[in-house]
């Protein structure tokens, strides 16, 4: 940590996390791709956004900048007012198991670990007891239809719920940031479900989620939608606040006026 200090936004309030002109360009065997291109963007303690964009637009990469998983090429990330895109693989670890959750999109569980300490272990390493860690698990695998499958072994699951055990990870250590890629991309409609009422308690309990998804049911949870394009944001957009039922209008058209012509295209 180099000790630096955000200066506060235009509103006074300074936001949990915050890009600069962040760029990332992969070089391997004399060639280069430039993932990433000058992203700017910010999210609000306890905010819910949500990215969208075809594949290969770099989100998947912006998602493990913004996690430290990746190093930037250039540009800053601020995270609760600190600088920390110069910070060492173990500073980044400590912070992640700390303050953020992490679910990749293509899950990384421990395969030698059942999914019970598979997620009793991000709880423990957060600082939890064994008794909360146990605790915890308990919750977020019966919350999320797991609590039969908890004494397996990651192989025997299928993609859905390897999916499931992979949120409930990256949310044992009850993280102030939630950054998740995907995290309904190989659910049925029931599993999104009850992936929706899970993100929604965690976004009412105060914690940011910053989510990957390529699902317009899951994208008018949030509250805002940036839309990456080549890399770069193509749009940034709050979304309206859920309407009472009496005033309800279909939530495909709720998310239609906030997200660009490619984006309500495709659904
Ligand atoms: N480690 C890497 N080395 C080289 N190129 C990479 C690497 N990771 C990503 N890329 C390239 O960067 C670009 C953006 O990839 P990224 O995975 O971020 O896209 P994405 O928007 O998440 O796509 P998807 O929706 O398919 O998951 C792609 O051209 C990809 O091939
Ligand atoms: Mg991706």
């Amino acid at each position: 940590m180099n000790g630096a200090r955000l200066p506060a936004g235009a509103d006074g309030g300074e936001p949990l996390l915050r890009t600069c002109n962040v760029t990332k360009t992969f070089r391997a065997d004399g060639v280069s791709v430039t993932a990433v291109r000058g992203v700017d963007i910010s999210l609000g303690q306890g905010e819910f956004a949500a990215i969208m964009g075809p594949s290969g637009s770099g989100k998947s990469t912006l998602l493990h900048l913004l996690g430290g998983l990746e190093r930037p090429t250039s540009g800053e990330i601020w995270l609760d007012g600190q600088r920390v895109d110069g910070l060492s693989q173990a500073r980044w670890a400590m912070m992640r198991r700390r303050h953020i959750g992490f679910m990749f999109q293509f899950f990384n569980l421990v395969s030698n670990m059942t999914v019970a300490d598979n997620v009793e272990l991000a709880a423990l390493m957060g600082g939890a007891t064994r008794r909360q860690a146990r605790e915890r698990r308990v919750e977020l695998l019966g919350d999320l239809g797991l609590s039969a499958r908890a004494d397996a072994a990651p192989a025997r699951l299928s993609g859905g719920e390897q999916q499931r055990v992979a949120l409930a990870r990256a949310l044992a250590n009850r993280p102030s940031l939630l950054l998740a890629d995907e995290p309904t991309g190989s659910l049925d409609s029931s599993g999104s479900q009850a992936v929706l009422r899970l993100l929604t308690r965690v976004h009412a309990d105060g914690q940011a989620i910053l989510l990957v998804t390529h699902d317009a049911r899951v994208a008018t949870a949030a509250e805002r939608v940036i839309s990456l394009f080549d890399g770069m944001v193509a749009d940034d957009a709050a979304l309206l606040p859920p309407l009472r039922p009496a005033a309800a209008r279909p939530a495909a058209a709720r998310l239609g006026s906030a997200l660009p012509t490619v984006l309500r295209l495709r659904g």
